[in-house]
């Protein structure tokens, strides 16, 4: 199994540890391939707002060094890891800032046709509170990129660092992660047969719709026209 994890901050702390007990406990089960980007070390840059990426291609970001790796590396993948701890109730800055330079492969822009096969998981911490939005914000990019299952984890540590994480907190962390890794081994397994989501096929249908009327972006509406998108053509 092929995993790209981006992790949302660069410390080894209790997001990075659940995700890597996720990532162990999948290794007990199959074979893998792990790529792991940490931000910002990989990608140090905001958004402009430029719209190049949206008007003009991606490959006219500004920022196209560092996103293109990425990005690659995603599409190589049957799992994407997005693994941030929870700051001010959301994602942490450096997360937003990559899952902003990736709006342009939203359905309602250009999803990639890989994507749609793809298992997603996302992964936060918190001392107590937040979760639940944290999670959102990065499972909304997944979905919206046209991932097929998301799982989500998330895990109130009550803890600023690993190492004050309590014996019995590790614990539950362990046995979730192990729950979780055979579901999300299953899923992988299972990506290329099993059923479409009902959500992702409706709004699929919308965006073509949009895309058929669409005299503001050539971009866009090349890249559906180009695949057969707007005449019945589907990538799932
Ligand atoms: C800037 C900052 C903001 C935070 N905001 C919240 C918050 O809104 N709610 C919360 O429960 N914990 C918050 N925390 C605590 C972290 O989410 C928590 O300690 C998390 O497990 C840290 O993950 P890490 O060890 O992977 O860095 C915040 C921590 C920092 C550094």
């Amino acid at each position: 199994m092929k995993i790209t994890v981006i992790n949302g901050n660069m410390r080894y702390g209790s997001t990075w540890h659940c995700t890597h007990e996720i990532i162990e406990e999948l290794q007990k089960q199959v074979q893998t391939d792990v790529t792991e980007f940490s931000l910002p070390k990989d990608m140090p840059h905001f958004c402009n707002g430029c719209f190049s990426c949206i008007y003009n291609g991606e490959d006219t970001c500004p920022h196209n060094a560092c996103i293109k790796p990425l990005v690659n590396a995603m599409i190589a993948s049957d799992l994407i890891i997005l693994a941030s701890p929870v700051y001010g109730f959301d994602v942490s800055g450096q997360m937003k800032a990559l899952i902003d330079h990736l709006c342009y492969m939203w359905m309602s822009h250009r999803p990639n046709p890989e994507m749609f096969q793809k298992v997603g998981l996302t992964v936060t911490t918190s001392a107590g509170a937040g979760l639940r939005h944290t999670t959102k914000t990065m499972k909304n990019s997944l979905v919206f990129w046209g991932i097929k299952k998301v799982y989500t984890f998330k895990f109130p540590v009550s803890a600023m660092q690993w190492s004050d994480v309590s014996e019995h907190n590790k614990a539950k962390i362990k046995r979730d992660a192990r729950r979780l890794a055979v579901q999300i081994s299953r899923s992988v397994r299972n990506s290329r047969k099993s059923f479409n989501p009902l959500f992702r096929s409706i709004f699929f249908r919308m965006m073509s719709g949009m895309q058929k009327k669409n005299d503001w972006n050539k971009t866009d509406r090349d890249h559906w026209e180009n695949r057969g998108w707007l005449t019945g053509s589907r990538p799932f």
